[in-house]
Formats: structure tokens, C-alpha cells, sequence
């Protein structure tokens, strides 16, 4: 059976990475969310997408220079829907509390592809060990160092290499890492089936997944889960209960 992971939440009906779009995926009977962390100055783990607060939210700057305080204050909402002023940046605990009250799986991506955040693994593992999810909870990167720093702290929780272009190699590098996933976009794939019996086992799971024409032709029985914006939608337009 298929992950559905609401990407940034359910972020098509909701603005990415805040409670409401995690409620929503919930409400959208995904499986699990995904969700994108940066480390605020006073080093703690702030879920945003971006290293600056610009895009999503009513502040300028990066997220390294402001603390939690500062961070808190900004409105994460309004500049999706008017409706939706109000919404602050969700620490990682929070969203690691709420998670502990639902049965969601929880994918928490490390955002370290642009900015290093010395010593945001450890925070962030420190926090799933608190909240004690590491049953249901996956970390990923784009930075293979990152992924090598999780492993090194913890030889137990699930780690995802994420892919951004070719797929060439990433097999061979998972294994020596001691990954448990591969996170994929489909059209850089060679086909899901090739790529599974490469991977002889590994979980393959393709971001972001909105319409049924975005897995590039590879049968969801080949595919492990795969990252929406609308759970509920490409649920439906792919005929999965
Ligand atoms: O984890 C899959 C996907 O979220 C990676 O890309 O830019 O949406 O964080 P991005
Ligand atoms: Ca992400």
C-alpha cells in the first residue's frame, strides 16, 4: 500500500508548513506529513521551507538571524489567504506534540542543502527521541553529510535519501549510508520497477505527486508513498481509497 504524504502539509488548501495545513491533511485522511525545518538563531527547529522568512510570511530575513521570539511574531497565513492571517511558524515540537495525539507518520526534511545549521541533527533527533515517534518518523535531506551526522547519532531512526535530479549512484550511496528510503522525483527515475530491483528492497517514495500524469507512468504498485499537496484529490483522481 501507497504512503500518502501531505507535502508541507496539505498545502494546496492551506499555506505550506503551518498547523493548519497539518490539521487539514489530517482531515484529508492523508497517512503521514512531511515538513521542511531550519534552525532559528537561538537553535531551535523551525518549520519553514525556506532559509528566509520572505515568501511565507509577512517578515524579512533569514531564519538563522531571528530568534524563536522574533520568529513567532510573524504571520505565516495572510500571504496565502486573508483568511488564513494569524498562523505563526511552527516550532518542531509542536507539530511533534500534535503528531503524538494523531497516528500520522511524520517526514521532517533538514534543509541543509543551503545553510550547514551545525548541530541541527542532533535537535531534531533529541526531539523525536522526546516525544518518543521514532517509530513514525522519517528524516530526510538533500545533504548526504547531514544524513551521515543522523546516522552517526543514531544507528536506529529512519533516514531518506532525497534526490533532486539522477538517480545514478543513489542506491550504492544509500547503502553505504544505511538508509532506509530513497525520496525521488519521477521523472529523473529510470522506471520505479528497474530502480526497486536495484535497490533490491529499499522503499522508493516520489515527490510531489499532484496529478496521476506525474508519475511519469510508473505504477503506484512499484512506489512505496509519494508526496502530494492534495491528499485527498490525487487520492481521488487516482482511484485509492
Ligand atoms: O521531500 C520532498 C520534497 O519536499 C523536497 O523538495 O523543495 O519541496 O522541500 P521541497
Ligand atoms: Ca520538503
Amino acid at each position: 500500500m501507497t504512503t500518502f504524504y501531505a507535502h508541507r502539509g496539505a498545502s494546496t488548501m492551506c499555506p505550506e508548513n503551518t498547523m493548519a495545513a497539518f490539521r487539514q491533511a489530517l482531515r484529508e485522511k492523508a497517512d503521514g506529513i512531511e515538513v521542511d525545518v531550519q534552525l532559528s538563531k537561538d537553535g531551535e527547529a523551525v518549520v519553514i521551507h525556506d532559509e528566509t522568512v520572505d515568501r511565507t510570511t509577512n517578515g524579512t530575513g533569514a531564519v538563522k538571524d531571528m530568534t524563536v521570539l522574533e520568529l513567532k511574531q510573524l504571520d505565516a497565513g495572510s500571504w496565502y489567504n486573508q483568511a488564513c492571517a494569524g498562523e505563526t511558524l511552527p516550532l518542531l515540537e509542536e507539530v511533534l506534540k500534535w503528531i503524538g495525539r494523531t497516528e500520522l507518520k511524520l517526514n521532517i526534511e533538514l534543509k541543509t542543502d543551503r545553510e550547514p545549521y551545525p548541530g541541527i541533527e542532533q535537535v531534531v533527533i533529541d526531539a523525536v527521541r522526546r516525544h518518543e515517534l521514532a517509530d513514525r518518523v522519517v528524516l530526510s535531506s538533500f545533504n548526504l553529510e547531514t544524513l551521515r551526522r543522523v546516522r552517526d547519532i543514531s544507528s536506529s531512526v529512519s533516514i531518506a535519501v532525497l534526490v533532486w535530479d539522477n538517480i545514478d549512484g543513489i542506491v550504492k550511496c544509500a547503502r553505504h549510508l544505511g538508509a532506509d528510503a530513497i525520496h525521488a522525483r519521477p521523472g529523473f527515475m529510470h522506471t520505479a520497477e528497474s530502480l526497486r530491483a536495484e535497490a533490491a528492497g529499499l522503499p522508493i517514495r516520489l515527490y510531489t505527486v499532484n496529478e496521476p500524469e506525474d508519475l511519469k507512468g510508473i505504477s503506484l504498485q512499484f512506489v512505496d508513498g509519494v508526496f502530494t499537496d492534495s491528499p485527498a484529490r490525487l487520492r481521488g483522481k487516482l482511484g485509492v481509497g
